[in-house]
């Protein structure tokens, strides 16, 4: 089975957790997208949810699919948050930001009674850090708050390989940063296997000029994964 069918299957799978009357916090990416297309079927015939988009681009894409939108003002606490990943380790910490959502994605994840993720098994792994670590900033000062963040990581035993990520939808060879829907940037920290994230985590949230980081420290309450014909769950 490919990604993609993988993606539509565990994205189909999601639905049948949402119940009728749920806010739902909905997350930014390829798979969430699958989950929102699925969802829309279910919209079509009858089911009503209202959800907290995590992106302008999810945003987009629920007013095409008819999914009904909220926010946190109208609506502060949310039953279930439904998100992807970029990697997931065994008791259920993430690193999200691959799509550059990551602050929207932690504030809705946050006002969540649960969060479900959802993932093809290639976001499976023993230990986080292989994919690089989005860290969103401010723009100001972003030179200074890079080297903060190379030392932080520095402290705990790692080395940041830092960049600020590209907008790569620019035609510009040497382009420009790309901005959040927040008017922040991300530096993405290639770190290779990081040992304790939740410090990390904490660390890296302790420099000026971070707003957020990817790592989602026990968060989650539930992961759906579809491995070649099945869907496994798992729980903390
Ligand atoms: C966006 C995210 C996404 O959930 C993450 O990047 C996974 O994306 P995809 O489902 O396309 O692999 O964190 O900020």
């Amino acid at each position: 089975m490919d990604q993609d069918a993988l993606k539509r299957e565990v994205g189909r799978a999601a639905v049948a957790q949402v119940k009728d009357g749920m806010v739902l916090g909905l997350g930014t990416g390829s798979t969430a997208e699958a989950f929102l297309h699925a969802l829309s079927e279910r919209v079509k015939d009858g089911l009503t949810v209202r959800g907290v988009p995590t992106s302008q681009r999810t945003a987009e894409l629920c007013r095409t699919l008819g999914i009904a939108l909220t926010d946190l003002e109208q609506d502060p606490v949310l039953d279930l948050a439904i998100d992807g990943a970029d990697e997931i380790d065994p008791d259920l910490n993430l690193i999200k930001g691959g799509g550059g959502a990551l602050l929207r994605e932690k504030i809705v994840a946050a006002a969540a009674k649960d969060m479900l993720v959802i993932a093809d098994g290639s976001k499976l792994v023993s230990t986080l850090g292989a994919f690089p670590l989005p860290v969103e900033i401010i723009p100001f000062g972003a030179a200074a708050t890079l080297h903060a963040i190379e030392e932080v990581c520095a402290s705990h035993g790692l080395t940041a390989n830092a960049s600020i990520r590209p907008n790569l939808a620019t035609s510009q060879a040497d382009s420009a940063p790309l901005i959040t829907d927040g008017g922040h940037w991300i530096v993405d920290c290639k770190l290779g296997a990081i040992g304790d994230a939740a410090q990390l985590d904490s660390a890296l949230r302790g420099v000026p000029g971070v707003v957020e980081t990817g790592l989602f420290i026990a968060m989650a309450s539930q992961a759906l994964v579809a491995k070649d014909g099945a869907v496994e769950v798992i729980k903390p």
